[in-house]
């Protein structure tokens, strides 16, 4: 069976996602059954990767989320227009979502989730928080036994790699923030990144997850790194703290309404503490609850490549659990005549 999918954004992620369709050899099987049938874009004359075949390319993204041989729609356009209106006209075909953007999902996830409901079609979100780590998934199913009680993340890599250049080179801000965008790391709109807002969204979208219940992105407080000078930075390092962006979500079991606490700011953490040495574009979410206690994911947290990761797993989440959807696996023979012996890493 093959899926055609309809991409919607052919910039950073889009470009990192194409480069992983359309080389799906060595990579998972059910990827020789997904295949890019248009992709969306603004500019027609920008260049692409390599690889790219020009002839898939449109600018009307309604005919991609129209077209009724497209199975799946991939929304990596960021903002939250045209990008909500796209999804939701995509559910409404009875097309599957996969979408990188926790803007439209932090806002407007409850309309996106009944309309899909309704169709009966999968959204998936992976990509949309800390980029190439598996934390949405995780918290759907795998902690689905724990009464979680606080999520404490650094959840924007743009903020974490400026933080850590400014601690570890006492480097000029602007200077790093140009190299973070030449790195594909920010936002179209830095100042999402830098005011905080990029991560509030993000812990607005886990603390539902976590907490079980629809948050009001709204009332997430929000502060961003602007303030921070290399001053308070090498203060903080000699008093036995990194100053990090970090994004925290409490609800506190003891108090009668169950009072929850959502909020984005820098923070004063003691370097011991796991948090403390998550650097550059490394993001690491550390979730609390019982009965399994702590677990921290780690990784990174933006760029092309890691952001991919997270988009095409969906991917070949929905195509696993559609009907046709083959998942054989070929028999993988081992070339070694002996066990490996145990060496240092
Ligand atoms: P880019 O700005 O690099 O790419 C956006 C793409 O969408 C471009 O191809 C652009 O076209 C196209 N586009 C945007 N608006 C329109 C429009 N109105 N009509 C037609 N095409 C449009 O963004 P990213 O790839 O960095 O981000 C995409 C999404 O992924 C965002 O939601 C972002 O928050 C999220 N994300 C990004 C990560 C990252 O590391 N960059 C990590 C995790 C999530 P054109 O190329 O012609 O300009
Ligand atoms: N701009 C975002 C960041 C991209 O820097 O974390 C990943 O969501």
């Amino acid at each position: 069976m093959v899926y055609q999918l309809g991409i919607l954004g052919l910039g950073t992620v889009g470009g990192g996602v194409a480069q992983v369709l359309l080389t799906p050899e060595q990579r998972h099987p059910l990827l020789q059954e997904l295949q890019i049938k248009k992709v969306g874009v603004r500019d027609l004359d920008k260049p692409r990767p390599v690889n790219f075949p020009p002839e898939i390319l449109t600018t009307d993204l309604q005919s991609i989320v129209q077209d009724a041989e497209i199975d799946i729609v991939v929304e990596l356009l960021g903002g939250l227009e045209p990008a909500r209106t796209l999804i939701l006209e995509a559910i409404a075909q009875g097309k599957h979502i996969v979408t990188a953007n926790k803007a439209v999902i932090s806002r407007f996830g409850d309309e996106i989730f009944t309309a899909a409901n309704q169709a009966g079609v999968y959204v998936m979100l992976e990509a949309a928080v800390a980029g190439g780590i598996p934390v949405i998934q995780p918290l759907k199913q795998s902690l689905g036994a724990n009464r979680i009680h606080t999520v404490t993340g650094i959840l924007n890599g743009t903020t974490n790699y400026i933080l850590t250049r400014m601690q570890q080179e006492k480097g000029d801000f602007a200077e790093i923030l140009a190299d973070a965008q030449r790195l594909g790391y920010a936002e179209a709109d830095p100042s999402t990144d830098i005011d905080g807002l990029d991560a509030a969204d993000k812990i607005a979208i886990l603390a539902s997850l976590a907490f079980g219940g629809r948050i009001a992105r709204d009332e997430v407080y929000c502060q961003g790194i602007r303030s921070v000078t290399a001053v308070d930075i090498a203060y903080a390092d000699k008093l036995g703290f990194v100053i990090k962006l970090l994004a925290i979500a409490h609800r506190d079991f003891s108090q009668a309404d169950n009072a929850l606490e959502l909020r984005v700011h820098p923070t004063l953490v003691p370097l011991d503490h796991p948090l403390a040495s998550v650097n550059g574009v490394h993001n690491a979410v550390l979730i609390a609850g019982e009965p399994l206690g702590e677990v921290m994911f780690y990784g990174p947290g933006a760029g092309a490549g890691a952001t991919a990761s997270a988009v095409v797993a969906d991917l070949i989440n929905i195509a696993a659990l559609l009907p046709m959807g083959n998942q054989s696996h070929p028999l993988l023979t081992c070339t070694h005549d002996h066990y490996c012996p145990i060496v240092p890493l």
